[in-house]
């Protein structure tokens, strides 16, 4: 071969080289919305996004920062910017249809995640997705904690029924107001240990937005009234639990060596998984951000043209919903995951 002949062959190979690395680094672009980065689970939830994606996506994120009008803006700037692809926590639920025709209009996919669109909106769209937590069996999974605890429905143990009336006397510190999980977790809860038998007394039900400083103020309120007199608390997530457990401790009400009531959250964060460990936290159920990731990571390989709908992997719910369901945490078995 002459000088010129390979010179060509080896300018022709390193042209194929070049293309074929660009083929290879050719990026899909998504961008996620939350909420609000200050909220602990979705904060976790943001970072776990981040490190589940392959590295063919560029993911952008955006703080709603508790605003729906923020958060609109964002979405609608980054359509404008042609993406094709919007990873969406709302911050009001009630927002679902206008966002799927907002990304319909631009031929862009949506998939919600942690909080649910309304029903008759997904259901209606071709291009849209849901995926979250199971919020009916964490609250089931919660009246399991406490079964366990209370023994038989006609004899429960005297260690939980401070009062010997064969009745659970509890309170509740709810998530948001109009938050698919608050309500699910808290009903699904009830549900179950009346199904089963038991006698619940429910002393005070009250919203504290998934919020740490509004779980104390709340348990605060709570305890100022009923005292000793509960006999169980069941909080819609670990912040608030968390919340209640700092102003029992502030208080000297709970201590090291006296618990006076068992207190279950939902999510496992990094500070309930704490929480457990040291004793305060009765146990917790796994809200499993890395499961969610997963599935959002699947539905955009799939929304990209990546892979084909049969090759999912998921189970999904009325067509458009994935649910992930997560495990108890008592001091039982906290070790397997802190
Ligand atoms: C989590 C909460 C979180 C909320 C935000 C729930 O699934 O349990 O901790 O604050 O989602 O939407």
């Amino acid at each position: 071969m002459n000088k010129t002949k390979r010179l060509l062959l080896y300018v022709l190979s390193l042209s194929l080289a070049i293309s074929m690395s660009a083929c290879k680094t050719q990026k899909h672009k998504a961008e996620v919305f939350i909420y609000n980065a200050q909220d602990t689970f979705i904060a976790k939830m943001a970072d776990t996004l981040q490190d589940s994606f392959p590295k063919n996506y560029s993911l952008k994120f955006h703080d709603g920062k508790l605003s729906q009008n923020a958060q609109n803006e964002q979405i609608v700037n980054a359509l404008k910017n042609g993406c094709k692809l919007l990873i969406v926590n709302m911050v009001d639920r009630l927002s679902s249809a206008s966002i799927i025709e907002k990304a319909k209009s631009e031929n862009a996919s949506v998939i919600f995640f942690n909080r649910e669109p309304i029903k008759k909106h997904l259901l209606n769209a071709k291009n849209a997705y849901y995926v979250g937590t199971s919020p009916v069996q964490e609250g089931q999974k919660q009246a399991m904690i406490a079964q366990n605890l209370l023994g038989d429905a006609d004899a429960i143990s005297p260690l939980i029924d401070k009062n010997g009336d064969n009745t659970l006397q509890c309170v509740f510190l709810q998530g948001e107001k109009d938050h698919q999980d608050t309500e699910h977790r808290t009903y699904s809860c009830i549900n179950y240990l009346t199904a089963i038998g038991y006698r619940v007394e429910i002393l005070a039900m009250d919203f504290a937005s998934w919020n740490r400083d509004e779980g104390k103020a709340l348990m605060e309120r709570y305890y100022t009234q009923f005292g000793d007199a509960i006999e169980f608390v069941f909080s819609n997530n670990d912040d608030m639990a968390l919340g209640a457990i700092d102003y029992l401790r502030e208080n000297g009400i709970m201590t090291n060596e006296n618990i006076p009531f068992p207190i279950v959250g939902v999510d496992g964060t990094k500070y309930g998984l704490q929480a457990v460990k040291d004793g305060y936290l009765y146990g917790t159920i796994v809200n499993d951000d890395a499961a969610q990731a997963d599935a959002v990571v699947r539905l955009s390989r799939y929304l990209s043209g990546e892979i084909k709908f049969s090759e999912i992997g998921l189970t999904f719910t009325s067509e458009r919903y994935i649910y992930i369901d997560g495990p108890v945490v008592t001091k039982d078995n906290i070790a397997k995951y802190i």
